[in-house]
This record gives C-alpha cells, structure tokens and sequence, in this order.
C-alpha cells in the first residue's frame, strides 16, 4: 500500500491499473500546504471507451459471485480502508482540508458502508407471489441493473464514493467515477483498496480529467444503466436531462437548507451541543448540516448565550493539527460564500455576535430575516443564522420555505410536538433530538431540490437493482 500513496504520478484507474501513458499531465499541489504533491494525466477519450468495456465485462464477474463471495470482500475492503486509515485520512486533508481528526471519521463512516452492504447483500431474497390460477406461478428476482457512473464531490471525498460504490458491488454493479477536479486522489487510493480486496478486474474504474471529455462518452452511452450523483442542483439537473436519451436510472443528492428548530420546551444544553456538532462539521461544509437556525422566542436569549459561549470554545486553525476543529483551508468558493451572506445580512439589518474575522471563523447572527442569504441559501459556512418564532405552525411554515428538503432538525421534549413537527417537515430526513443523523443504516437523501433516491439502509442496495418477474404457466 505504501508504495501507491507515495506515487507522485497518478492517471486514471481502468481495469485495476492505473494508466499514466497518455494525455496532458496536470498539477495537484496540497490544497493546505500550497507546495507541490502529485501530478495527475487527464484521460482521453480512448482510455474513457476502455473503461466503459472493462465496466461492462465486470458485470459478468460480478454478477458470478455468490452473495457470500461479496458480502466476504465488502468485509475484505471495510478492514483494508480501516487499515490504511492513516493514508487516507492524510490524502483528504491534503487534497480538501478538513481538519485531520475528521478525516480519520470519513474513513471510518466510509468502511461502515462496506459492512453495512456486506450485511444487506445476503439478505436480497425473491419472492414467491400468489397466482389467481393453480396453472401459474409468479417469481420475483432482483438483478443487477449493470455498469453505473458516478460523480463525485469534494467534500466528502472518500465517503461520497464508498457510499455508492459499496451498494453498486454489493449488487453486482460495476462502476465508473468521476471525480470533483478538487479531489482526485482520494478515489484513486479507494480504487487501489478495492483492487487489493480481490474484487474482479473493471469494478471500480476512476476516470481523473475534464468532465466534457468523459460525459461525451458515457452519458449518451447505452453500456451505463445508471448514473448516482451528489453535488449542486445545476449539475444534478443536466445529468438527469443528459439521461434522459437513454432512460439512465439517476439517482441526486443535490444539497440541502437544513432547518434546526428549537421549541420552548427543548432541553436547551443538548440542543446547543448538538447545533455545535451538526453545523461545524467539516467546516461548515456539509449538506445535511444546520443551516437556519428557527428558536422558539421565549427562549432566545437564553439559548444563545449557549451558542456563542460553545462557538467561541471552537479551535480555528491548520487542519493538521490535532485540536483543530474548524479548518483555516476550506473551498474557495466556500469561503466567497460566507463573506457574501454576513455582508448581506448585515446591510438588511443582522446583528452579529462574534465579529469573525475571517471566513473560516465561526459567526453567530440574529434579526435574520427571509430576505436575507442566509436563510435562503445553503451557506457551506460557520455561520449560524438565528430567527424566532411564535408558534409551531410558524416554525414550520419558516422551515419549510425552501425549494430544497434534505434534512432538517427538530429539538423538543414533547413527544406531541416531535410528532406533529416530524410529520409537517418537508425534508427527507429529519434529526430529532440528534444533530447528527449520518449512518450507514440510515437511507440518507432528500426530496424537491435536495434530489431523489436513497444511499445507504435498508433501500439502498435497491438503486442499484431492477425487478424481474416471471410468470410460469404450469
Ligand atoms: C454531505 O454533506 O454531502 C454528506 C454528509 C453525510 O453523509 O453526512
């Protein structure tokens, strides 16, 4: 393993090798430390053709193997990725930043999806159905819906594609991903992983290189059933048109406005907690995060005394560094973002409570109001904006003010009200009393702007299946 992570010239992943023989050598210098790290060749359209063949001759291997045979080398590759944690956790700090001790998470959330799968992938049983006639019988078998591509982003750059490819192998798909620019490597080193579990030759396929290139060949592509993509709503909606062509099954996780609801009657000091967990993990840098803050208005004043006083406790600093909490390094246009939204909700009238000075410091806001950007756009930032509310009906009129529905928070010690808030939100999951939902277990995705489809639970092996029925005249 040592021997790949210190190569200095990566190419794309086809047929488990990585080819480095053609095509314009590119700069990957580390995102944190500016100096230079590795070289990356961007694919050809040959080498994409390649890929779609290797994918497609996988599919057969795959779908050879017993469910016990996967569910072995999902296990075989969970204990590889906790194996080699150290190596990729410093991968994706290097390549995006997140302070250290979270990428050591990301790896470890990554191998759960592969245990996870590694459970479900002996549990995919057809059906004997009934017939109305004693002359017929009806089966159901579940198939592998054949070769998929996925693309992937850079904030969570391991976990975005474990999570997919881990369903797609569980369920005999073989795959092909492409990349954010920002985090190649990453992939690449899951790919290697995957090759070293002993999963057949074509798999896994990365393609590094310039997203005109490879979608040219695979989106109108009839060998590519699927396509599983998470990132922003514009790039989400123009895989789904180029899908259209050829029926791709698609599934989206496109972002999401989280709301994070704190009713009167809210055990304050969890709430506050477990705003602090949701909302400055990865930086600020994560779909499901806490995005508007909704409290209820008796107790305002009370719960942000709580929220400043923990916000300031919060180490900003080189994500290297162990206690670093909140990375000095995110995304640029991360960092665009926070600037642009406090100086907006300051010039309509925003108080702010921490006075942060840079972008990558947390930021705590009141008086926000509708028309501001913070409550209309998902921030990818430390900032949290707060607004009261006088009744639950408000509370969730105010959360549901959003063309996205991804995920959404509710903090209450009434069961009724946790009852009547999580039947009334328009969100695909709800965290209640938990700011931290993300599982393995759980199907993570959203509805209306936030996408379709489920990754992960009991559903998510399902994406990647298609229903077969047969009807037997006796
Ligand atoms: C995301 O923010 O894109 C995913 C985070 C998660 O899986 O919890």
């Amino acid at each position: 393993m040592k021997s790949f992570f210190e190569k200095q010239k990566f190419g794309s992943f086809i047929s488990n090798e990585m080819d480095i023989s053609s095509g314009k050598s590119v700069d990957h210098p580390c995102f944190v430390t500016k100096k230079p790290w590795k070289t990356c060749q961007h694919v050809t359209k040959e080498q994409v053709k390649l890929a779609c063949a290797s994918a497609k001759k996988a599919s057969i291997e795959l779908k050879n193997l017993t469910a016990y045979e996967k569910s072995a080398l999902l296990i075989k590759t969970a204990d590889l990725l906790r194996a080699n944690k150290a190596y990729l956790a410093e991968i994706i700090t290097r390549e995006m930043g997140k302070p250290i001790t979270e990428s050591f998470g990301e790896v470890e959330y990554t191998a759960s999806y592969f245990n996870w799968y590694a459970g479900e992938v002996v549990r995919i049983f057809g059906l004997e159905i009934p017939s109305r006639t004693k002359k017929k019988k009806i089966r159901v078998s579940f198939e592998p819906i054949g070769p998929c591509y996925f693309v992937t982003p850079w904030n969570f750059p391991l976990c975005m594609a474990g999570r997919k490819v881990s369903a797609a192998l569980a369920a005999s798909c073989p795959s092909i991903n492409k990349p954010c620019t920002e985090a190649p490597i990453t992939k690449l080193a899951l790919a290697y992983i995957i090759k070293k579990a002993g999963w057949p030759s074509g798999s896994f396929n990365v393609l590094i290189g310039d997203h005109d290139v490879i979608n040219s060949i695979l989106l109108p592509s009839r060998d590519i059933k699927k396509v599983s993509f998470t990132g922003s709503v514009a790039i989400g909606k123009y895989l789904y048109k180029e899908s259209i062509e050829t029926l791709k099954k698609v599934t989206l996780e496109l972002g999401g406005n989280a709301p994070f609801i704190v009713f009167e009657d809210a055990n304050q000091i969890k709430a506050a907690d477990e705003l602090i967990l949701s909302k400055f993990r990865n930086s600020g840098q994560s779909c499901v995060c806490a995005n508007r803050i909704l409290v209820h208005k008796n107790i305002l004043d009370d719960f942000l005394e709580k929220v400043v006083a923990r916000a300031k406790m919060l180490n900003v600093g080189n994500p290297f560094e162990e206690e670093t909490q909140i990375s000095t390094h995110r995304h640029p246009n991360s960092d665009k973002k926070a600037i642009a939204i406090i100086e907006d909700a300051i010039k309509k009238g925003a108080k702010r409570h921490l006075n942060s000075k840079a972008p990558y410091e947390p930021e705590v806001l009141t008086n926000v109001t509708k028309d501001m950007l913070a409550f209309q756009e998902e921030s990818f930032s430390p900032i949290v904006p707060i607004m009261t509310f006088a009744t639950i009906d408000e509370a969730i009129t105010l959360a549901n003010h959003t063309n996205y529905g991804l995920a959404a928070y509710v903090f209450t010690e009434s069961i009724k009200t946790a009852s009547y808030a999580t039947e009334n939100l328009e969100f695909g999951m709800i965290g209640l009393n938990d700011g931290l939902p993300s599982a393995a277990e759980l199907p993570f995705g959203g509805i209306k702007d936030s996408g379709f489809g489920r990754e992960g639970g009991p559903s998510g092996i399902y994406e990647f299946l298609y229903t077969k029925s047969i009807s037997m005249k006796l």
